[in-house]
């Protein structure tokens, strides 16, 4: 982290702060969502359902602002040094990211729709269905939902190790690109 990056090899500071408060929201609500079935009552566990939605949804609205900037602002290129197949390797694990980032909350909210459940935070923020109810629908879309966050989860392992073989091990793309506090 403390690596010295020149300023042109870091991502612009917009794009730092979102994959910070992103990464956060993300590996926080995998862990909510892992927890849901084992929380104790049920109105905790109504109240964490709650949550763990609101949080899918804002991670939605920060992937519309997270594109645009990476769109207006790019990405910092990657050293010469490295192999052709880690650069593809790169292009497609962060793609593959973005794709999930959007996949694994949609079909959060497609099964909460399919459920016909309503839902209202503090009163007055409410939730549009995206489909109407449909009980038929449900299992498959939870199967979706489910299925999408492990995968997510798998990519996650990789994109991290990754990103720590390359900063400690190979010292060719330092942590500082995408974590660093300077502007
Ligand atoms: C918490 C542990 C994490 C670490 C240590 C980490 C580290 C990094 C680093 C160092 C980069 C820059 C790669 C480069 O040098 O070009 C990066 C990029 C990226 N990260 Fe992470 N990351 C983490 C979590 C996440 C999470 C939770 C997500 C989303 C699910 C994510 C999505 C991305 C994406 C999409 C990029 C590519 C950015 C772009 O080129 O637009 N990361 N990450
Ligand atoms: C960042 C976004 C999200 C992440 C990382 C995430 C992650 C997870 C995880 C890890 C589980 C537990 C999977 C398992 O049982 O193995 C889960 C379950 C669930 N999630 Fe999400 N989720 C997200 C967004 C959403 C959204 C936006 C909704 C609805 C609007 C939603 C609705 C649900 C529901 C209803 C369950 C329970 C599934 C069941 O009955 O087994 N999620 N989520």
């Amino acid at each position: 982290m403390n690596s010295p990056v020149a300023p042109a090899a870091r991502y612009s500071p917009s794009l730092r702060l979102l994959h910070a408060s992103m990464a956060t929201l993300i590996l926080g609500n995998l862990w909510l969502g892992l927890s849901l079935e084992s929380i104790e009552p049920i109105s905790r566990k109504f109240q964490a359902f709650s949550w763990h939605k609101l949080i899918g949804l804002v991670v939605l609205a920060l992937l519309v602002a997270r594109l645009f900037w990476r769109w207006r602002d790019g990405a910092p290129a990657l050293p010469n040094s490295l192999p052709i197949w880690q650069r593809l390797a790169a292009h497609i694990g962060h793609g593959l990211l973005y794709l999930l980032m959007c996949a694994v909350p949609v079909s959060g909210w497609l099964y909460h729709s399919a459920s016909g459940l309503k839902l209202r935070w503090f009163g007055w923020l409410s939730m549009p269905n995206l489909i109407a109810p449909n009980p038929a629908l449900k299992p498959l879309l939870q199967t979706l939902h489910v299925g999408l966050c492990w995968t997510l989860m798998l990519v996650l392992l990789l994109h991290v190790g990754a990103a720590l073989k390359h900063h400690w091990w190979d010292r060719d793309l330092p942590l500082g690109r995408m974590f660093s506090w300077r502007g």
